[in-house]
């Protein structure tokens, strides 16, 4: 993994106060290790620095290692120095202020779990729909790319804009969403279109935070081309869906990723 000290899944040990460096003003941080589940920085914060009240999607810890500062953690004021252990549970608001030239590791937790399922009657609702999408999929896929080219026209650099026009593009996105609804309740039956798609992806440079402007354009075009038969109840069952189909292929991208840092 380019910029971390250590390697992952390799046994490290290190004296942190080795790699302290703190800058004139601001902050430096080392990555000390990043694998599938955590990452563990060093912080390194000049004094006087401030980090405004924000939140994180993941659960973390601080360790205090040297130095002088102040976290504030839901509302709350905690003392940061040198052994101060703080739990920081995910999207919890906490600012901090450096008195002192200030180290700490953070270490942030598990992402997000990929779900494993979705409920039966999300399952039926999808399933209803495959009919429909082997008819209409290449009008809906179509559409999509047309709403998302407008939409974000930057994107384009990354597709091949001739199969686009020749629509073998919206084909092969067609056939993988026709498949997926076809067997939403059997992820291993997709295993070797996830590989090649998550493959692709990785080549082109697809990022986890594309995934909801695709989902987007994806939900408005169905709606679009289905006109009537896009009830309510059949587009929340596709936005859930959507949204385990794009964790499968977050959680798989990041290992390719990662594999080939
Ligand atoms: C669940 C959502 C998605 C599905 C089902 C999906 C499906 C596909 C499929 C089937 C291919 C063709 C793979 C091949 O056989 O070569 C593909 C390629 C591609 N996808 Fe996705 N994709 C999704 C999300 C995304 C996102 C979020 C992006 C971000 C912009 C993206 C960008 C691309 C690009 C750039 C290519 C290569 C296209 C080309 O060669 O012109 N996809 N995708």
């Amino acid at each position: 993994m380019a910029n971390t000290i250590a390697t992952p899944n390799t046994a490290y040990n290190t004296h942190l106060q080795d790699l302290i460096e703190y800058p004139e003003k601001g902050i430096l941080s080392k990555v000390i290790l990043k694998d599938e589940n955590c990452q563990y920085t060093l912080f390194c914060l000049a004094k006087g620095t401030e980090i405004e009240e924000h939140t994180s999607a993941r659960n973390a810890t601080v360790v205090g290692i040297e130095g002088a500062g102040k976290l504030t953690l839901n509302g709350e004021e905690i003392a940061l120095n040198s052994g101060v252990f703080v739990f920081m549970p995910a999207q919890a608001p906490h600012a901090l202020k450096a008195d002192e030239n200030l180290a700490f590791v953070l270490t942030l937790s598990e992402q997000s779990q990929v779900k494993k399922y979705v409920s039966p009657q999300t399952i039926e609702l999808i399933k209803s729909t495959a009919p429909l999408l082997k008819k209409q999929g290449q009008e809906i896929t179509k559409r999509m790319y047309e709403i998302m080219f407008e939409n974000h026209p930057e994107v384009k650099e990354q597709f091949n804009m001739n199969d686009q026009k020749d629509g073998s593009q919206p084909a092969r996105l067609a056939n993988a969403i026709y498949s997926y609804a076809t067997h939403i309740d059997d992820l291993e039956a997709l295993k070797s279109m996830i590989e090649k798609v998550a493959h692709r992806h990785v080549q082109t440079h697809v990022q986890p935070e594309q995934y909801s402007m695709v989902g987007e354009s994806l939900l408005q075009a169905m709606k679009d081309i289905l006109g009537e038969v896009a009830t309510d109840e059949v587009m929340a069952a596709w936005k859930e869906a959507y949204q385990l189909l794009a964790e499968v292929f977050i959680k798989r991208e990041h290992q390719i990723y990662e594999q080939d840092a």
